[in-house]
């Protein structure tokens, strides 16, 4: 998640916007840049690769009172100076965090006009809208230029034209206010001002904010004036940085409801029923040849993987193999060119997934990476990316990277299916209009967030939990066995329900708790059946079921209810309540939760 920044004011703009950047590098970056008016009047506009030290290496010392920053995680374009904010055209400059839909065809029309790009970001076009609509008053070429865009922004503008003044907007990505003495500050986030000020106004969507170096003013998207409210904080800086959540796992669980969004912004075309991949690299002609998918994954990405097979198989009829990275290696594995290998990896780093991907290239099949570092080294190495744009994710354990996964494999199996010809478009309709919904439903999982800790305290003194599903909700179970062992440090296993007697049924007494993954669908009948066979051995059984099952209660110890939704959509939601169960269990238990031990979050070495 990109960080931005602006100044005005007495002190020296290029050190305080240097500073407030440095307290951003939490969210993730791969490059920075700022761009200044000097004393004299000019702009003077600096961006480096890497970390915001390097940028201060290139820095010359310069006399400026107004500047905007920035930290770039990028989403289009490579991690390389180029593409680095400020993005500027003729004496306009702006930093940008969100994407921009649209920017390809506003991009075809700019060129045709004439305009010059030299980037390959969404960025640039905002650049040279704003200065094409410019005819000397920098807010109505601003308001005018945001008319044309689709998707989200936070913004902070800059014109040498208007020397005593930053422009700010906002629509979906975050944005604040921090008011000083005879000094002003726009910023992503808290932290980066808190140093010089406590005092904030929080930005809403569609809101233009005048930012001077003795006034802040805040206008609606018609240029009416707005008034806002003063917020003082109290936060120290360590938990500035965690927007005042306690964990970072926590602050990232809290963060799907805009990351699964993310992840399919621009991606879904509801009117036709078709999902557009422009970085897919597959043609409709390859895309129906495909014989086999085999899937290559670690861990949680793992797990996102064996749901992705459910989806391929389900809705597009293509045999679907997932196996470990680890263990695929060694393999013989039968691949021909027919199979389309695809590997799923947040970091983009971990060394056994690498080296799968080599494996398979080996048998010059197609490799598609899933990832959410761009620039990561599997994007250099398989033969096409598509970034899951969760943000960066700070807590070792997985979260918000695991959901964004899972709508990555969503979106790509609707894809498969409307060219197989599995899926008729009202199909596709219908599950993309219920996927938009899912951050709506994740926000009431999150409303509901009291009762999951309760029954996490409940149980949080047992040695052994077990977490059981069927069919498309196993993986789910296996991740939330997976998530409660990393954090918490309790034994957990999970299991295909319909395994049970076939062995641990052995281990279920009444002190081990049993949570079933049961919202109503196709199985629906077999877990309960399932709840009643561990039920009858006296295990205490947590359900995670729809909201509207009334039937479920007369059988288990606890419900932790999820909104309705389209049976295959369902395991998304599961996941966010494992995560909290997992995240207040290990809290009860005082654990290390952000860096459980023994563990990193990217695995570099075999
Ligand atoms: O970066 P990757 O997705 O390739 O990482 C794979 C696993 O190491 C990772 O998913 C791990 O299992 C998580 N930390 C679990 O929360």
């Amino acid at each position: 998640m990109c960080g931005i920044v602006g100044y005005i004011g007495n002190g020296e703009a290029s050190q305080i916007i240097i500073n407030s950047l440095k307290k951003l590098e939490y969210r993730g970056y791969d490059s920075a840049g700022i761009a200044l008016i000097d004393d004299n009047g000019n702009t003077a506009l600096y961006k480096e690769e890497g970390e915001i030290s390097n940028l201060e290496l290139i820095l010359p010392a310069i006399t400026s009172h107004i500047g905007i920053g920035h930290t770039r995680w990028a989403t289009h374009g490579k991690p390389i100076t180029k593409n680095a904010h400020p993005h500027s055209s003729g004496n306009i400059s702006l930093v940008h965090n969100g994407i921009i839909e649209n920017y390809m065809e506003l991009k075809e029309e700019l060129v045709l006009e004439g305009y010059e790009f030299s980037s390959d970001t969404d960025t640039e076009v905002l650049a040279h809208l704003v200065k094409k609509y410019y005819t000397g008053d920098l807010h109505t070429a601003l308001r005018t230029a945001l008319g044309y865009v689709h998707g989200s922004y936070a913004l902070a503008v800059l014109s040498k034209d208007h020397p005593d003044e930053l422009i700010a907007a906002r629509k979906d990505s975050p944005l604040i206010i921090g008011m000083g003495d005879h000094e002003n500050f726009i910023a992503s986030d808290i932290p980066a001002v808190l140093e010089y000020t406590k005092r904030v106004i929080y930005i809403d969507n569609f809101e233009l904010v005048s930012v001077k170096q003795d006034s802040i003013q805040v206008f609606d998207l018609e240029g009416n004036h707005k008034k806002k409210e003063e917020h003082i904080i109290e936060w120290d800086p360590e938990a500035a940085e965690k927007a005042g959540y306690s964990h970072f796992m926590l602050k990232e669980i809290h963060e799907q409801t805009n990351s699964i969004h993310e992840t399919m912004l621009g991606r879904l075309h509801e009117l036709e029923g078709d999902v557009i991949f422009d970085e897919l690299g597959l043609s409709r002609a390859q895309i129906s040849q495909i014989q086999r998918i085999e899937i290559i994954a670690c861990g949680t990405s793992y797990n996102a993987g064996l749901l992705g097979k459910y989806l391929f198989e389900k809705l597009a009829g293509i045999h679907t193999d997932v196996d470990s990275a680890s263990e695929f290696r060694y393999s013989s594995p039968v691949i021909t060119p027919g199979t389309l290998v695809m590997a799923i990896t947040q970091s983009g780093e971990t060394a056994d997934t690498l080296a799968a991907v080599h494996e398979a290239t080996y048998y010059e099949c197609k490799t598609l990476a899933i990832t959410n570092v761009v620039g990561s080294t599997i994007s250099r190495d398989a033969s096409s990316t598509i970034y899951t744009r969760a943000g960066p994710e700070i807590g070792v354990a997985a979260s918000k990277s695991f959901t964004s996964q899972v709508v990555v494999l969503y979106l790509l199996a609707i894809l498969f299916a409307r060219v197989r010809y599995t899926m008729d478009a009202d199909k596709a309709q219908q599950l993309q209009s219920e996927l938009r919904k899912i951050p709506g439903h994740v926000r009431q999982i999150l409303e509901n967030e009291r009762s999951i800790q309760k029954c996490a305290l409940k149980f949080a003194k047992t040695n052994d939990y077990f977490f059981i599903g069927r069919n498309i909700n196993y993986p789910i179970a296996l991740e939330g066995a997976l998530k409660l062992k990393e954090i918490s440090y309790i034994h957990a296993e999970g299991y295909a329900a319909g395994e049970l007697k076939h062995g641990p049924l052995a281990l279920i007494t009444k002190d081990v708790p049993v949570v079933a993954i049961a919202p109503q669908g196709h199985t629906y009948d077999k877990i309960l059946s399932n709840i009643k066979e561990v039920k009858a051995r006296d295990a205490s059984v947590i359900a995670i079921a729809d909201m509207d099952d009334t039937e479920i209660k007369k059988y288990v110890d606890a419900v932790l209810p999820i909104p309705k939704t389209d049976e295959i959509l369902s395991p998304i939601l599961s996941s966010v309540v494992v995560q909290l169960l997992a995240y207040y269990t290990a809290l009860e238990l005082n654990c290390s939760i952000d860096k459980p031990r023994n563990l990193a979050k990217s695995v570099t070495v075999e």
